[in-house]
C-alpha cells in the first residue's frame, strides 16, 4: 500500500523522506513525491515510477536551494494507484487551490465523488483524478474560514468516509505537521526524536532514527511538533497514548549480505523460531507461558480462524495442531468470506486473526466481526503496535521480526510455532483435553530451530530445478492432512514470485479431476513425509509417474523407496508430524524464490502485489 513519511525539527528533511520511503518501497507502488516548505512557500515534486526518478528530478531542480535556521518541514508519499492513473499530477502530495496546504493520504475516501462535487460547486478546480486531492480542498477551506489549523484538519478528516491515513503540512502553520487516522487503512507511527519527530506508514521507515514510536489509532489525530506530540480522538478530546519501544533494530530491517529480503527473510527462519520461542517454554517441565494472552479457565467451544493467503494457509494447519493437542474445535475462513457467510458465533467461541502486518483489512474486519458477536477475539501477529495487535483481546507475537519481501516466509513459520504455543496453552490448561504430556510437546519444540536449520543448508537441487524447469507454464503441488495446507502455500509462493501459475490441491482429490492436467510437461511437488498419510502419498506418486509427470517430492530424510519413485528429492529430517509443515514449508519458499530469480523476476515487489492489503 502507500508509503508515508513526514519529518519536523531542524534538519533537511529531503534525505530523510528519501531514505524512510525507500525502507517502504516493498509496501508496493507506481509513483512518488516530496513537498517541503520552503522560506514560507510549499515546493512540490513528483514522479512516476521508481523512487530513483524522483531522487533524479529533485537533484536536477533542488526544491529549496538554502534552509533556513527555523524548523524543517516535509512529507513524502509512495502511491499504489486506487483512484487516478499513474500519472504525475496523480502522484501525492497533493496541494489545495492556494498551495497554502499539501496532504499525502493512505487509503479510500469512499465519498470523495460528492466532495468534489461540492467542492467544484463552490468554485474548485481539481488538478487530479485522486480522491485525495478533495483532502487538501477542505482543508483548505476551513483554514479559510478562519478555523485554526487543528480544528480544520479535525474538520476536514471527520468529513472522510471510508480508511484514510492523512498527513497534512500548512504554509502558514510551519511550527507543526498533522496526522490522523480514520479506519483501518494503515498505520500511523510517530517517531519521537530528541528536538525533531518523525512520521511513517510504517515502521521500517523510521527505525534508524528512533525506537520509541507511537501508534494512533482509528478515529484519532496528532499534531505533531518538534518537541511534543499531541493525540486528539475524533471529537478533539485529549488522548494518552504511550510511545512503544520498538525492538526491531535498523540493521534487521536492511538486507545485509543477502541479495534479496525475501532470501535474508527465509535464512532468518532458525533464528526467528529460536526468538518465537523465547521465554515461553520452559523445556524442564514443558509449561507454556504467553505473555500477551490468558487462557480462559473455560474452554472456548470453537476456534474461528480468518486470515488471507500465507496466513490463511497457516490457519489450516493451525487446525490440525489445535484439534490434535487440545481437542478444542476449529474453523477455518478465509477472511474476506468470513463475515458474509453469517458465521454461528456467540460468547463462548473465539475468533483468532492471523496476520504478520496486523493492517490486512478482511483480518482485521472479520476481527470486528468477532467483537460485534460478543466472540473473545484473539490475534497471533508479527507487526509491533498494529490494529490487529490492539484489537485483540489477547495475542501472540510472532517475533519474526521486520518481514519486507511481500512474500510472506518467517512470519508463516513463526505463526505456525504460535499455533503449537496456543494448542500447548490450551492443552495445560485443559489437561484432561491434552493428548500428550506437556514435556514432550516441549522437547519437540526445543528441537526446531536446529531441524530448521538443517532444512536451510546449502543445497544445489534448487538451482538445479530452476534452471531445468524455469520455462514451464504449470506446476502442480500436492499433499495430505497438515501437510495440504503447505501445498497451497507452495503453489502461492511460486506464482506470487515467479508468476508460473501453480496449483495446490490434496492429493487424493487428484483422481476427481486434476489428474488430466498430467503430462510430461507437468512438474508436481509432493509433499510426501514419513507421517500416516505417506502410504498415500506413494500411490499418488505412482499415479503421477504412470501419466508421465515428473516427481519433485519434499521426504524425511533415509526414505530409500520414494528416491526411488520420484524425480527429484528434497530431503527434510524427521519430526513430530505436527512440526512437519515448518520444515517442509522451507523447500516451497526456497523453490519459488530460485525460480523466481531465474526468471528475473522482482522477488521483493512481486507486480501487481503489496506487502499489506489495507482495503478491501
Ligand atoms: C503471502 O506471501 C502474501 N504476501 C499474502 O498472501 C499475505 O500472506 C496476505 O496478504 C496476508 O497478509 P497478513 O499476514 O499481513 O495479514
Amino acid at each position: 500500500m502507500c508509503g508515508i513519511i513526514g519529518y519536523i525539527g531542524r534538519r533537511d528533511p529531503l534525505p530523510i523522506i528519501l531514505n524512510g520511503l525507500q525502507r517502504l518501497e516493498y509496501r508496493g507502488y507506481d509513483s512518488a513525491g516530496v513537498a517541503v516548505l520552503c522560506k514560507q512557500q510549499i515546493r512540490v515534486e513528483r514522479a512516476v515510477g521508481k523512487l530513483s526518478n524522483l531522487a533524479a528530478k529533485l537533484a536536477a531542480h533542488p526544491l529549496c536551494d538554502q534552509l533556513g535556521g527555523e524548523l524543517q518541514l516535509g512529507i513524502g508519499h509512495t502511491r499504489w494507484a486506487t483512484h487516478g492513473g499513474v500519472t504525475e499530477l496523480n502522484a501525492h502530495p497533493h496541494l489545495g487551490s492556494e498551495g497554502l496546504v499539501a496532504v499525502v493520504h493512505n487509503g479510500i475516501v469512499e465519498n470523495y465523488a460528492e466532495l468534489k462535487h461540492e467542492l467544484a460547486s463552490e468554485g474548485v478546480r481539481f488538478a487530479s483524478e485522486t480522491d485525495t486531492e478533495v483532502i487538501a480542498h477542505l482543508l483548505e477551506r476551513h483554514l479559510r474560514a478562519g478555523q485554526p489549523f487543528e480544528r480544520a484538519a479535525l474538520t476536514t478528516l471527520q468529513a472522510l468516509r471510508g480508511s484514510n491515513a492523512v498527513v497534512m503540512l500548512n504554509a502558514l502553520q510551519p511550527d507543526m505537521l498533522i496526522a490522523g487516522r480514520m479506519g483501518n487503512a494503515g498505520g500511523i507511527a510517530i517517531g519521537l526524536g530528541e528536538g525533531e519527530m518523525f512520521i511513517a506508514s510504517d515502521v521500517p521507515g523510521i527505525l534508524e532514527h528512533t525506537r520509541r514510536i507511537l501508534f494512533l489509532d482509528d478515529g484519532e489525530m496528532a499534531v505533531v511538533r518538534a518537541d511534543q506530540v499531541t493525540v486528539l480522538d475524533r471529537n478533539g478530546s485529549l488522548v494518552s497514548r504511550p510511545a512503544h519501544l520498538i525492538p526491531w533494530d535498523p540493521v534487521s530491517a536492511e538486507r545485509g549480505e543477502y541479495r534479496h529480503f525475501m532470501q535474508k527473510e527465509i535464512f532468518e527462519q532458525a533464528r526467528a523460531i529460536t526468538d518465537t520461542l523465547r521465554g515461553r517454554v520452559n523445556f524442564e517441565t514443558g509449561a507454556v507461558t504467553l505473555e500477551s494472552m490468558a487462557i480462559p479457565a473455560a474452554l472456548p467451544r470453537k476456534i474461528h480462524i480468518a486470515a488471507c493467503g500465507t496466513s490463511a494457509h497457516a490457519g489450516l494447519i493451525g487446525k490440525f495442531i489445535i484439534e490434535q493437542l487440545a481437542h478444542v474445535p476449529v474453523e477455518v475462513d478465509y477472511a474476506s468470506e468470513f463475515r458474509y457467510r453469517e458465521p454461528l458465533i456467540g460468547s463462548s467461541d473465539v475468533v483468532l486473526g492471523i496476520t504478520q502486518s496486523g493492517e490486512t483489512a478482511d483480518t482485521l474486519a472479520a476481527m470486528s466481526e468477532g467483537k460485534r458477536r460478543k466472540a473473545a477475539v484473539w490475534a497471533i501477529v508479527n507487526a509491533i503496535g498494529s490494529q490487529a495487535e490492539r484489537l485483540a483481546d489477547g495475542y501472540i507475537a510472532m517475533r519474526a521480526g521486520p518481514e519486507i519481501g511481500v512474500a510472506s516466509t518467517k512470519a508463516f513459520t513463526t505463526s505456525l510455532v504460535d499455533l503449537y504455543l496456543l494448542a500447548c496453552a490450551l492443552a495445560q490448561v485443559h489437561a484432561d483435553h491434552a493428548d500428550s504430556d506437556p514435556f514432550t510437546r516441549a522437547r519437540s519444540l526445543a528441537q526446531l530451530p536446529g531441524l530448521v536449520s538443517r532444512v536451510l543448508a546449502p543445497n544445489p537441487i534448487y538451482d538445479e530445478l530452476a534452471d531445468r524447469f524455469h520455462d514451464r507454464e504449470h506446476f502442480l503441488y500436492l499433499g495430505r492432512g497438515v501437510n495440504y495446507p503447505i501445498a497451497l502455500e507452495g503453489a502461492l509462493k511460486l506464482k506470487e514470485i515467479s508468476y508460473i501459475h501453480a496449483e495446490g490441491y490434496p492429493a487424493g482429490e487428484m483422481k476427481h479431476g486434476p489428474i488430466a492436467l498430467i503430462d510430461e510437461r507437468m512438474p508436481v511437488v509432493c509433499i510426501a513425509v514419513r507421517d500416516s498419510v505417506y502410504e498415500k502419498m506413494i500411490s499418488q506418486i505412482e499415479q503421477v509417474k504412470s501419466r508421465r509427470g515428473t516427481v519433485i517430492a519434499v521426504a524425511t530424510e533415509g526414505d530409500d523407496l520414494i528416491a526411488r519413485k520420484a524425480d527429484f528429492v528434497i530431503w527434510v529430517p524427521p519430526a513430530p508430524p505436527l512440526l512437519t509443515p515448518i520444515l517442509t514449508a522451507i523447500p516451497m519458499q526456497r523453490l519459488a524464490y530460485h525460480f523466481a530469480v531465474r526468471r528475473g523476476c522482482d522477488v521483493d515487489q512481486p507486480r501487481n502485489l503489496a506487502k499489506s492489503v489495507t482495503v478491501e
